[in-house]
């Protein structure tokens, strides 16, 4: 993973006279001013061993001395322990003070059995998990099993619901299309597949909402959701400013009404 974010892992070497765990020494030893995180997991795989109080406050204590250095706690075995107690001792149990740089991944692989279902979560500061959600979003998730098994039966067996879905959506467009025509400031390009209208709406722009001058196709969408209820795409989204994007993946009814709110804000324009 480290590699595949062109850096560079250090991995510690642990002594099976420490219980492969990791000592407060080693970890100094192996920060530098380039370390940027620390990857930690208690209890471990492939061991099972997790780390006492006391362990984890010598760890602090490095991590103290440190402040560059984040840590990814990878918490994913800390409700399965063996000693009655329901969480394994954590990082943040010690030294709650480092939850500013601490990031925490966990899942329901494990306490829940549910490793097919690929469900994982993290927990950190704001800023970090913000970027992290635009980094997947942008990325891939890993496909569930259910949602391949289903999709097995379904790729050989649904030739005809899919011609029946075109057949529905060619009708949603030409009444789209229609019902966007009596909208004069709007030039609608005609789709030839999917399912998204791309409309031109530069004649909006520079007109004033309410005392407010619509500078540009994020500010024309942004007042489309708050006031009128309608959710579009910016086209500044798709690279384009002065556009939005409306997906006609929606019942007709539910279409042409949201182009009747989209026909008041424009009316509404000075
Ligand atoms: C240390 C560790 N972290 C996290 C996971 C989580 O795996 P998954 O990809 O199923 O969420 C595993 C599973 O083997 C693991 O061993």
């Amino acid at each position: 993973m480290v590699e595949l974010a062109d850096d560079v892992p250090n991995i510690i070497a642990c002594d099976e006279s420490d219980n492969f765990k990791l000592s407060a020494e080693r970890l100094e030893k192996a920060i530098t001013k380039k370390t940027k995180a620390f990857l930690f997991c208690s209890p471990s795989n492939p061991t099972g061993l997790f780390y006492s109080k006391e362990e984890l406050t010598a760890i602090a204590a490095v991590l103290k001395r440190h402040p560059h250095v984040f840590v990814i706690s990878d918490d994913i075995y800390n409700r399965l322990t063996f000693d009655g107690s329901s969480v394994a001792p954590h990082l943040l149990h010690v030294a709650p003070e480092l939850k500013e740089r601490v990031i925490i991944v966990n899942g329901g692989s494990k306490a829940y059995s549910m490793t097919g279902w690929r469900i994982g979560w993290a927990v950190g500061p704001q800023k970090i998990i913000a970027s992290m959600a635009d980094y997947q979003s942008q990325t891939t998730g890993s496909a569930s099993s259910i949602a391949q098994h289903a999709l097995q039966k379904a790729i050989p067996s649904c030739e005809n619901d899919i011609k029946q879905v075109n057949q529905t959506l060619i009708q949603r467009k030409i009444k789209a299309m229609a019902a966007l025509s009596t909208i004069k400031e709007f030039k609608v390009t005609e789709p030839q597949g999917a399912f998204y209208l791309w409309v031109n709406i530069k004649q909006c722009l520079g007109r004033k909402f309410e005392s407010m001058t619509i500078e540009n196709d994020k500010m024309f969408c942004d007042i489309l959701l708050q006031k009128y209820f309608v959710a579009t795409v910016p086209g500044i989204e798709c690279g384009n400013s002065g556009y939005l994007r409306l997906s006609f993946a929606i019942s007709t009814d539910k279409f042409i009404a949201a182009v009747e709110r989209m026909k008041t804000f424009v009316a509404a324009l000075s």
